[in-house]
């Protein structure tokens, strides 16, 4: 029996990062979901396809294998017809194609099965936008991780001038609230907290509060090895 952890949340919300860290720190694999949605998003990008055009993307999904692996340092590598395209997929570019084609059935369809596998196989900490509350609805523990849009806006600022990029701090807050209104109102999966999901907002956490408070539920209800 293999135990897993959901963790959902809007973009920017810093999932990735806690998850991450969680991770190393019990020893489950660490699955970040986006990834899966954005190789997919880079592949329409490349075949020119818009994300409106729903009919067309259904049909080339079945022309679309991703996979997922592991690196000697245990970063997950995404993988797009078995090619490695973990390098090109985070840009806004590709972020915002995959909240479009997201909300599109059989985009999801062709990765739920590879979500609910690797949960089946293995201790898994998969983050996401749907985790608890459909592809593992019988997961161990769910979490809902979230911020304000200024608090997560001004995070993105930050790491984008930390990489040297001109950005708009009003521009991201706006693009922040446009990605959670797409991801939370589509007609399928649409984010929203689990019922029995704990609630984190970490607006004025640091991250290793948020870690502290996510591992503090971890042994309430899985019992360290
Ligand atoms: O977490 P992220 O920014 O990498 O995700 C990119 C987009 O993919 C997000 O805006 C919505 C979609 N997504 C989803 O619909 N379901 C998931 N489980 C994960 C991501």
């Amino acid at each position: 029996m293999y135990y897993s952890i959901a963790i959902d949340g809007p973009a920017g919300a810093g999932k990735s990062t806690i998850a991450k860290e969680i991770a190393k720190k019990i020893g489950f694999i660490y699955v970040d979901t986006g990834a899966m949605y954005r190789a997919i998003a880079l592949y329409f990008i490349r075949e020119g396809i818009d994300g409106q055009e729903r009919e067309r993307i259904s049909e080339e999904c079945s022309r679309i294998r991703v996979t997922l692996d592991y690196n000697e340092e245990g970063k997950q590598q995404v993988y797009l017809n078995d090619e490695n395209v973990t390098p090109f997929i985070r840009t806004e570019e590709v972020g915002k194609m995959a909240s479009a084609t997201a909300a599109i059935p059989a985009v999801r369809a062709a990765l739920l099965d590879l979500q609910r596998e690797m949960a089946r196989t293995s201790n898994v900490l998969m983050d996401g936008r749907d985790i608890g509350t459909h592809v593992l609805p019988d997961a161990s523990l769910k979490i809902y991780l979230t911020a304000s849009s200024a608090v997560r806006a001004r995070r993105r600022y930050d790491e984008l001038r930390e990489r040297g990029e001109t950005c708009d701090f009003y521009q991201i807050e706006q693009d922040i609230i446009q990605r959670d209104q797409a991801d939370m109102n589509r007609a399928i999966a649409p984010l929203r907290q689990a019922e029995d999901a704990v609630y984190i907002d970490s607006s004025d956490m640091g991250i290793d509060e948020v870690v502290s408070a996510v591992i503090a539920e971890y042994n309430k209800v899985i019992l360290p090895e």
